[in-house]
């Protein structure tokens, strides 16, 4: 049993705490910034969930769009997010992605190349041109392998592998260290630290229909909010378009938006491309309208508009929603997405490896003659910590957040391929914001042992209590409800239901047991996890309640369309007082006004007006 007596201590500049791509950057430049650097994960290093991230990353190179430039991703950008984005945090993305893609170049990651040699990009979801730097199908496995080799090979990073962590620990409001637990033995561990930086990913695991991996519990939202800080627009979970549909046991597991950026196509049940149906008015300027015109785009995407199966993945995932809804999906309640008739089999093969596999291993389909089956899946959180968009601070002063965890930079809507630049320019700049406060702060922290104490009884009760009802199926319940009431579509009376029974299911959560002892328990682990979902799902329901409009990835029936005095609000969660959850509108500064105009400007007005690509990175 986990025993106070026998905390094991260790200290250190900065506790990273996830080591997926955000946390590994982020412990990198700790590291090299000459921190004693704690690197924190759930599994084993270089099993982080960035390993599943698929189609590419996307940064304004220009290597096969010469035209394309940071104001272009920019603008793409906050236009996908339906301008709710961070304005500060979507430059910095932009401008700063092209040197995080190569830099992890330089650091060995080994890209597809276009036929001159420079990283080949590919085209994705409301990207203008094709920006996706690349590998196959298996872009995070190739930037964790990189990241994780890198980390490894820098001073000053110590890793602690397969531990949780329980409690941000507080010092007169500011950061003072981290509780966690080894998951193997139980045993306790108390790391102490000036700064600690956040970077646990989403919690998409409060669904049933995910593609998000085991460990994305939303720990980070959690404890973030645990210790006082503010979560803002929690109101935003995507669903991407294509998950597997069939069979059950492999339902909701990502099919990349890579299938169609390479020429894959949706039809319905019918055999109709049903996208054409969709294309909303906004975006009607870049679509593609006809077949012909889409299928010349295949032949050159820099000069064509790109096809509607290429719009924002919240247009996308409505649209076959709908198609389902409507009776024209296909026999396990998707819809059909088509590569085999658009590519040959070589193709799909070396560009889509994993698919290929996936498809053939765990659904019998062989995709490269057969069409795959889809519906959406919730894949991304783009709500989340609140931080300051330079430094990555959240409102608590010391504690830092990065990647999927925090908030701000997607929005509304996140653009495919856009978490992975985001992952390596936030972590970066919370690297180096966390370095800046260390070296600043005068006093070292004191932990204190009453919290300690505390958390510790909070962790340990599902063991000790005597009797109780199982992890798991609390875990279901609450999916079940998520799935249930707080999906794609969204309604008042349904999200108010939400709540109610997310209510009841505080009372089961205070009362899991987890029979055996803390050393090689899994339900033990659930138990802690449960924990934190429930935080992310009471979050997302309450500001979902709370914007009664639709925007990106938040649907609202009752509420159809986007409002236009909502793109002026954010809305915050934070914990009251009294340890409830409090939500708030709060009114957005306005936009810098050369930014606004960049997101403004026509396309002619931006192409070749900003490039960062360095010399030889053209065309
Ligand atoms: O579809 C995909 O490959 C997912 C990429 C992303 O979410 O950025």
């Amino acid at each position: 049993m986990a025993d106070l007596s026998d905390i094991q201590t260790v200290e250190h500049d900065v506790v990273v705490i996830g080591a997926g791509g955000a946390g590994l950057r982020a412990a990198i430049e700790c590291g090299q910034q000459g921190l004693s650097t704690g690197l924190v994960c759930k599994s084993l290093l270089g099993k982080a969930h960035t390993v599943m991230a698929e189609g590419g990353c996307a940064a304004a190179l220009g290597n096969v769009a010469p035209q394309d430039n940071w104001k272009v991703h920019f603008r793409d950008t906050m236009r996908g997010g339906k301008f709710l984005n961070n304005w500060r945090m979507a430059e910095l993305h932009a401008t700063n992605a092209p040197d995080r893609v190569r830099e992890l170049e330089e650091w060995g990651a080994v890209f597809d190349r276009t036929s001159t040699g420079l990283i080949s990009q590919r085209n994705f979801g409301g990207h203008r041109y094709p920006r996706l730097a690349h590998v196959g199908d298996r872009t995070g496995l190739e930037m964790i392998r990189t990241l994780q080799d890198r980390t490894v090979h820098t001073k000053n990073v110590a890793v602690h592998m397969e531990c949780t962590a329980l409690e941000l620990l507080l010092d007169d409001g500011a950061v003072a260290g981290v509780l966690a637990y080894w998951r193997e033995t139980g045993r306790l561990l108390l790391l102490k630290a000036k700064a600690v930086i956040m970077a646990t990913g989403g919690g998409g695991r409060a669904w049933r229909f995910t593609s998000n991996s085991w460990e994305y519990t939303g720990d980070g939202f959690a404890l973030a909010y645990g210790a006082g800080a503010e979560l803002i627009d929690m109101e935003f979970t995507q669903f991407h378009p294509t998950g597997m549909v069939w069979p059950p046991s492999v339902r909701g597991i990502l099919v990349t938006e890579g299938v169609r950026g390479d020429g894959g196509v949706l039809k319905n049940s019918a055999g109709e491309r049903f996208m054409f149906s969709y294309i909303p008015e906004k975006f009607a300027a870049e679509t593609a309208d006809t077949v012909e015109e889409a299928d010349a785009w295949l032949v050159d995407s820099t000069k064509h508009r790109r096809p509607p199966e290429l719009l924002t993945r919240d247009v996308v995932a409505r649209a076959i929603t709908r198609e389902v809804v409507e009776g024209r999906g296909s026999p396990h309640g998707g819809v059909f997405l088509d590569i085999a008739s658009r590519r040959d089999a070589e193709f799909i093969k070396r560009k889509l490896p994993s698919m290929y596999h996936q498809f053939k291993e765990l659904a019998g389909v062989d995709i490269t003659s057969e069409p795959m089956e889809v519906g959406p899946t919730l894949h991304y959180c783009m709500g989340g910590i609140r931080v300051h968009p330079d430094t990555q601070m959240t409102t608590v002063p010391g504690l830092f957040a990065c990647g999927e965890c925090s908030g701000g930079m997607h929005g509304a809507n996140r653009l495919g391929g856009n978490s992975l630049s985001d992952l390596l320019v936030f972590g970066h700049l919370s690297g180096i914001g966390a370095a800046d406060f260390v070296r600043r702060r005068a006093n070292t922290p004191v932990t204190d042992m009453a919290q300690i104490e505390a958390a510790v009884r909070r962790a340990t009760d599902p063991l000790n209590r005597a009797e109780g009802i199982n992890p798991y199926v609390v875990t279901e319940h609450l999916q079940r409800v998520m799935d249930r009431y707080v999906n794609i579509v969204r309604q008042q009376d349904e999200l108010e239901t939400a709540l109610v029974e997310l209510e009841a299911l505080k009372v089961e959560v205070a009362n899991v047991k987890a029979p055996g002892a803390s050393q090689y328990n899994p339900g033990w682990h659930e138990a802690i996890a449960l924990g934190s979902l429930m935080i992310t799902a009471e979050a997302v329901t309450r500001a979902a309640l709370v914007r009664e409009e639709s925007r990106g990835g938040h649907t609202r029936t009752d509420f159809p369309g986007e409002r236009e005095e909502w793109q002026k609000v954010n809305v915050i969660v934070t914990r009251g007082a009294g340890g409830a959850m409090e939500v708030r509108k709060e009114l957005r500064p306005a936009p810098p006004p050369e930014l606004a105009k960049i997101a403004l400007a026509t396309l002619e007005e931006l192409e070749g007006s900003g490039a960062v690509a360095a010399p030889g990175q053209g065309a």
